[in-house]
């Protein structure tokens, strides 16, 4: 699956609040925030998670993914980690690290299992040169530079980072998925059983007893992989 993208999670319009709010926000080193290993290798700016506007446009997102069916098949979230603000330039970059397995939520007494990472992009392509994020999966290296408001998903098992920003800003939303389903192999059958049904039914399948049959064997094989 390494990396999965969605478009247009955002509307343009909605990108343009965002980075209304966030260009004028207060950036501070987001080294901070790093654990021991990657502090070394990583160079972006973060808003402190305490921020009202962080926790605002965070909430947005959250809410905006809750409506988002083919997120939400991929995905299969349990819990999703407050997302965080981070904005790369002048050679800003995160070389190759692993996320931590276990995140805590800030201010609460909560921590999460990272199955899956998410980037959320809220500059356009044209407005930076650089700033590439590189997947390291069985088949090499994965590289994502994708259109403002479009999502990329990608196991958090995998070793990543983010090339340097050498032109302009790069700035973008990101944060964690506890998934119901902890095995990325599983997660992804799912899915695509999950996607085979959808377009049986939206086809000549819609009636067949042999889709009401499938419909079963994806509830009851997520019945015996989710983690409750
Ligand atoms: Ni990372």
């Amino acid at each position: 699956m390494t990396p999965l993208l969605f478009d247009a999670v955002l509307s343009k319009d909605e990108v343009r609040q965002f980075r209304a709010h966030l260009d004028a926000a207060e950036w501070q080193d987001g080294a901070a925030t790093a654990g021991e290993m990657a502090r070394d290798v990583k160079r972006n700016q973060q808003i402190a998670d305490e921020a009202r506007i962080a926790i605002d446009l965070g909430n947005h997102i959250v809410r905006t993914l809750g409506e988002h069916p083919r997120f939400t098949a991929a995905a299969l979230p349990r819990r999703i980690f407050p997302p965080r603000f981070n904005r790369y330039a002048d050679g800003g970059t995160y070389g190759m690290h692993v996320d931590s397995a276990l995140m805590r939520v800030a201010g609460t007494p909560h921590t999460l299992r990272s199955d899956l990472s998410v980037t959320l992009f809220l500059s356009e392509p044209d407005e930076y040169d650089g700033g590439t994020l590189e997947i390291v999966g069985s088949a090499g290296i994965q590289s994502v530079r994708a259109p403002a408001g479009s999502m990329a998903l990608y196991p958090s098992t995998s070793v990543h980072r983010v090339a340097p920003v050498t032109r302009g800003v790069r700035i973008a939303a990101f944060f964690w998925v506890e998934s119901w389903v902890r095995d990325n192999a599983e997660r992804e059958l799912l899915f695509e059983l999950d996607e085979s049904i959808q377009a049986l039914r939206a086809g000549s399948g819609a009636h067949e007893p042999a889709v009401l049959r499938l419909t079963g064997v994806y509830h009851n094989l997520l019945r015996r992989w989710a983690i409750t």
